[in-house]
């Protein structure tokens, strides 16, 4: 191949889709659509919400970690075999992602019982589980994301049968992917949310991974390293934010 043929394949495999115009904003991040329909970039932000909006914050530097942090799994998961929608990191709060639809179900894996587990079912918070526990909650603000059963995806039309097998399959592996990679690393993974979209007839992980999403319990004091800090005002988040990051880096 000539020097210069071969200079414009490269050219053209490191080109920068162009950003276009933001198509959604969530409560702690916005899409942008690029020059590239299969593709966009997600914006990650410092809003903190928690109880569905009713209490709003901002957590300093928080899109940063999070951007950051969601690298670093979705990489992880990736090289564990698990498909998702990150490309690459584009900057400090931005990264490049598959355009995907969003499968309108959040699946949440729980290890360890808290939060609204713990407070539906009078359990206490801290109790381990014998295995993970797979839940599914319809995303709907305007609802509060009321827990569902699989039958309610099913039959109101919001994920196929297939869809909601891989769904299992793939939160269970992402499950055991990211708690034995946080073991090494000192912190339980207590619980997670996780989000699928369909792309190109292809279930895939997409949104974040962050303190946002998951509960981190520092494994020897037990001391919360994630969102709770803000939920239940127990100071020291940003600490807690950056303290995670540190953490999962690569250089820890
Ligand atoms: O509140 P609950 O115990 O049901 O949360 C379970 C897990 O899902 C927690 O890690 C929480 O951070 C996450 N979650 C989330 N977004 C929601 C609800 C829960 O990321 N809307």
């Amino acid at each position: 191949m000539s020097a210069l043929r071969w200079r414009s394949v490269n050219n053209h495999m490191q080109s920068e889709p162009e950003k276009r115009e933001m198509f959604y904003e969530g409560k702690a991040k916005k899409l942008y659509s690029t020059s590239d329909p299969d593709l966009v970039i997600q914006y990650f932000k410092d809003d903190a919400t928690a109880f569905n909006a009713k209490k709003r914050g901002t957590i300093e530097q928080k899109g940063v970690i999070n951007n950051r942090m969601s690298e670093l799994f979705f990489n992880l998961l990736e090289r564990a075999g698990v498909p998702t929608h990150f490309v690459r990191r584009l900057n400090d709060r931005e990264m490049l992602c598959k355009r995907v639809q969003i499968i309108p179900v959040e699946t949440v894996v729980r290890n360890i019982v808290a939060g609204s587990m713990a407070r539906r079912l009078g359990r206490e918070e801290g109790e381990p589980l014998p295995r993970p526990i797979v839940e599914y909650y319809y995303k709907s603000d305007p609802l509060d994301d009321p827990l569902i059963l699989a039958d309610h995806a099913l039959v109101f039309g919001w994920a196929t049968a297939e869809e909601l097998k891989k769904v299992d399959e793939l939160a269970l592996k992402v499950n055991s992917v990211l708690s034995e990679f946080l073991d090494q690393r000192g912190i339980l993974l207590v619980d997670a949310k996780y989000e699928f979209g369909r792309y190109h007839g292809e279930v895939i992980l997409a949104d974040e991974i962050c303190p946002d999403t998951c509960r981190f319990w520092d494994k020897a004091t037990r001391e919360k390293l994630d969102k709770d800090r803000f939920r239940r005002d127990l100071g020291g988040i940003e600490e807690a934010y950056q303290e995670m990051l540190r953490r999962v880096s690569p250089d820890a």
